[in-house]
């Protein structure tokens, strides 16, 4: 998750007009228009998921008139397109949108028993989606000892609970029905919980959690934004203990694990937000909540904020930037992405895969569901 108050550079933007149908560079179409031109629709179309960057949009079309101008706008946007575009089903039936709501969703889950969850962060609810319907209602407010909670991240393990990073609460095990408890207010040294973002199980049943946020409620929410004191934990399952593996960043956010081919965890990767170089982070899991060897894993561009990632079973690492809604996908190695992706929203958040399937759900100012080349990788709970 990041918040409303995002105050870096968003330098991308494009607009589909008609959900899902033709797309038109909207900046193309207002210029188009105030030339006095004709078909100006067909003269701004861009193929669904391209991204045009909007300062150079700006600087080419800026001069443009006279009798040349429609072909002028057309190279404008040719030259102003920036990035590889991944294959995947950008065209009018590619999209469905699932939802629309007041303020923006996040921590899209599947669990086992085929249910679908987001949370609401800002207003504090976790939501039951049924997805063929297009509905969602409110399965629960949580909050302890008086204090709401900021949830921001869901999982599902293989008994069906659900668990919840929450930003004021830090993490709780959640029933279906809503019933939950939390887990711990200290950490095994018996410090203070730092409110948790987003949170993954590794094959071997070990929860690992991105923590930006300050010590939990009752203290008053901080952020690690600019000072960067956020962490990340790994609960153990069994002995419960909850133990800080690292700290000393900014705002770490979106967290997934890399498995070698017997299944065992071999990478953590996650996301920091607000660090003007976009970096993933990576350790390698060396044995059960054993961290070491901290890795600069990959970039976004600079100024990019990273929110969620996810793996593919090819080991392609699907990342949401929040300020522009590009999905961001880099190879199994890191680096720099490879393709992107410009969703048809303006904010994007997370993404989960439907099980068994390529099918993924994208969060963010919609709820969005398209499909990818791949399927996604498997969870702990389908493998375990
Ligand atoms: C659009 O994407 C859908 C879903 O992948 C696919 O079935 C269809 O063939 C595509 N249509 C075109 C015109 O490419
Ligand atoms: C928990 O800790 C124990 C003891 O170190 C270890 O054997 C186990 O693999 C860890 N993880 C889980 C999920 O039980
Ligand atoms: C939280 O913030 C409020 C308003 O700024 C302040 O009055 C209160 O003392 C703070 N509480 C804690 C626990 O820091
Ligand atoms: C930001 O990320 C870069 C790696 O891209 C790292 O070298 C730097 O230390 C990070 N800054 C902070 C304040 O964490």
């Amino acid at each position: 998750m990041t918040t409303r108050r995002n105050t870096l550079g968003v330098f991308f933007f494009m607009t589909l007009l008609g959900f899902g149908l033709t797309s038109k560079y909207g900046p193309c179409k207002v210029k188009c228009r105030s030339l006095g031109l004709r078909r100006c629709s067909k003269i701004c179309r861009i193929e669904t998921c391209d991204t045009i960057d909007m300062t150079c949009w700006k600087t080419c079309s800026a001069s443009i008139n006279g009798p040349d101008a429609a072909d002028h706008l057309r190279r404008c946007i040719q030259q102003c397109k920036v990035g590889k575009t991944c294959e995947a089903a950008c065209n009018k039936t590619g999209f469905t949108r699932i939802l629309k709501l007041k303020g923006y969703q996040e921590g899209p889950v599947f669990t086992k028993d085929g249910q679908f969850y987001t949370v609401l962060p800002w207003i504090g609810e976790i939501h039951r989606v049924d997805l063929e319907n297009k509905q969602s209602s409110v399965l629960v407010i949580p909050s302890v000892d008086g204090f709401k909670g900021l949830p921001v991240g869901l999982q599902n393990d293989p008994e069906k609970n659900i668990w919840l990073a929450d930003g004021r609460l830090g993490l709780l095990k959640m029933k279906q029905d809503g019933s939950f408890n939390q887990v711990a207010t200290k950490d095994n040294k018996n410090e203070p919980m730092q409110g948790c973002n987003d949170l993954i199980f590794d094959y071997h049943g070990n929860l690992w959690i991105t923590a930006p946020f300050g010590p939990i409620a009752p203290n008053n929410l901080t952020e690690s934004r600019t000072v960067p004191f956020g962490s990340v934990y790994c609960y153990n399952t069994t002995t419960n203990e909850i133990i800080k593996v690292a700290t000393g960043f900014l705002y770490p956010n979106g967290i997934a694990v890399q498995h070698d081919s017997n299944g065992t965890p071999k990478k953590l990767v996650f996301g920091s937000s607000f660090n003007i170089s976009a970096p993933l982070w990576s350790f390698d899991i060396v044995g059960p909540c054993q961290i070491e060897n901290k890795q600069v894993w990959g970039n976004l561009p600079a100024n990019h904020v990273i929110d969620g990632i996810d793996f593919d079973e090819n080991g392609n690492l699907l990342v949401t930037e929040y300020s522009s809604g590009i999905l961001y996908v880099f190879d199994s190695n890191g680096g720099a992405p490879t393709c992107q992706l410009k969703m048809p929203m303006g904010h994007s958040t997370n993404i989960e895969f439907r099980p068994n399937s390529n099918e993924f759900y994208i969060t963010g100012d919609a709820l969005l569901k398209l499909q990818w080349k791949y399927n996604g990788m498997k969870k702990y709970w389908e493998i375990a």
